[in-house]
């Protein structure tokens, strides 16, 4: 069994410690707006934050989140109204929608470290997380209004 905070909350999971942290997620906690796309750490569907850094739990084993705290795209906001969530939505970013909790969860990293990137940097630091869609022009609009609102998410 392995404890952490998910979303600020407390759990114990029965998840093997060497099983993906989005199996986890998922299939224990029920949490089912973090995607599974290749698996191998190469998509950023799964991205969640891990102490506030975006990580890849597809590829981040259930025992290294032990007494940390997890944040899913359900956690981000309680209401979902995160400001990138709202960049988003006006916008109109999301095309099939698969890709954009991990798109979303590292864009928050990204606005946190950097709260107002320059193209180059919004590139740099969204490049591993894919988009099937081709919907990179809107997601980058989205960031950039929500970094033009001075948004430290
Ligand atoms: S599903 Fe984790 S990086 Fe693709
Ligand atoms: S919106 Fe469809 S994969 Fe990104």
């Amino acid at each position: 069994m392995t404890s952490f905070r998910l979303n600020g909350r407390e759990v114990s999971v029965q998840t093997p410690d060497d099983a993906p942290l989005l199996w986890a997620i998922r299939d224990e906690a029920g949490l089912t707006g973090t995607k599974f796309g290749c698996g191998i750490g190469q998509c950023g569907a799964c991205t969640v934050h891990v102490d506030g850094e975006a990580v890849r739990s597809c590829i981040t084993p259930v025992g290294a989140v032990a007494g940390r705290a997890v944040t899913t795209i359900e956690g981000l906001d309680p209401k979902g109204q995160h400001p990138l969530q709202q960049a988003w939505i006006d916008a109109q970013a999301p095309q099939c929608g698969y890709c954009q909790s991990g798109q979303i969860m590292q864009a928050a990293a990204l606005l946190k470290a950097t709260p107002r990137p320059t193209d180059a940097e919004i590139e740099a630091g969204m490049n591993g997380n894919l988009c099937r869609c081709m919907a990179y022009i809107r997601i980058k609009k989205a960031i950039k209004a929500a970094a033009a609102k001075g948004v430290a998410a």
